[in-house]
């Protein structure tokens, strides 16, 4: 498959399919995100693939996660954009199923170059912006192979370290859960984004 392609077809999928994917893939993937830039030359990222149910369990303990729309949360959602709510109505009410029953559920960890309270420029978030370049690189490598995922962000990343045994300077950056499609899997309409809209030349 072209990257483009790749590109193309990766998309958020909340909804799996039982089977698990087979090693390899996983693994293609995995070091395709270790292919990533990293700001330092020291792709500071580590990996943990959640097998177990009950530290799956463990982890959506971690946060509240709602299994139901609300009326509280129908308001919520009122003012956002068409295209916002209908991905956070469908999204919400999936968080806790997809990381419990997804067939594959990867924890992507990174070294904090500054502590986030202590972040003050942009340069600071330097390692935020490549473990997410690894993170890209692992769904666009999972695509090729038609495994798609979702990146949560856990809300209580010390809870979630204590459950994972993370060790205190490493931090969380996302939950993937991911896997093979199921046939009436949700996808929403992208947001179009056009070019003409967005390219600046010289200045804005
Ligand atoms: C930084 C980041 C955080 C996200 N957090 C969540 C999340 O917590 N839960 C979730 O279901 N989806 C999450 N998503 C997925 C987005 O909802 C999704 O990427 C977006 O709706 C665009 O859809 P697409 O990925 O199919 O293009 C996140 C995506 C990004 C990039």
């Amino acid at each position: 498959m072209e990257l483009t392609d790749a590109i193309n077809l990766r998309r958020t999928v909340r909804d799996f399919f039982a089977d698990r994917v087979p090693y390899d893939v996983v693994k293609k993937a995995l070091q395709a995100g270790l292919k990533a830039p990293s700001y330092n030359h020291q792709k500071q990222w580590d990996f943990i693939l959640v097998k177990d149910k009950d530290i799956r369990l463990q982890l959506t303990k971690t946060e509240e996660m709602k299994d139901k729309i609300d009326e509280d949360l129908k308001k919520r959602f009122e003012m956002y954009d068409p295209l916002s709510k209908e991905m956070y109505l469908d999204a919400i009410p999936k968080q806790r199923r997809m990381i419990m029953e997804a067939p594959e559920l990867l924890i992507v960890v990174y070294k904090p170059k500054t502590q986030i309270k202590e972040s003050q420029r942009v340069y600071d978030l330097n390692c935020l912006a490549s473990v997410w370049c690894c993170i890209e690189n692992i769904l666009l490598s999972l695509a090729e192979d038609n495994v798609f995922g979702v990146t949560f962000i856990p809300q209580n990343t010390a809870l979630v370290k204590d459950v994972l045994n993370i060790p205190q300077e490493m931090e969380v950056a996302a939950f993937i859960p991911f896997g093979y499609k199921a046939k009436d899997a949700k996808i929403l309409p992208q947001k179009e984004a056009k070019l003409e809209e967005k390219l600046h030349i010289d200045r804005w």
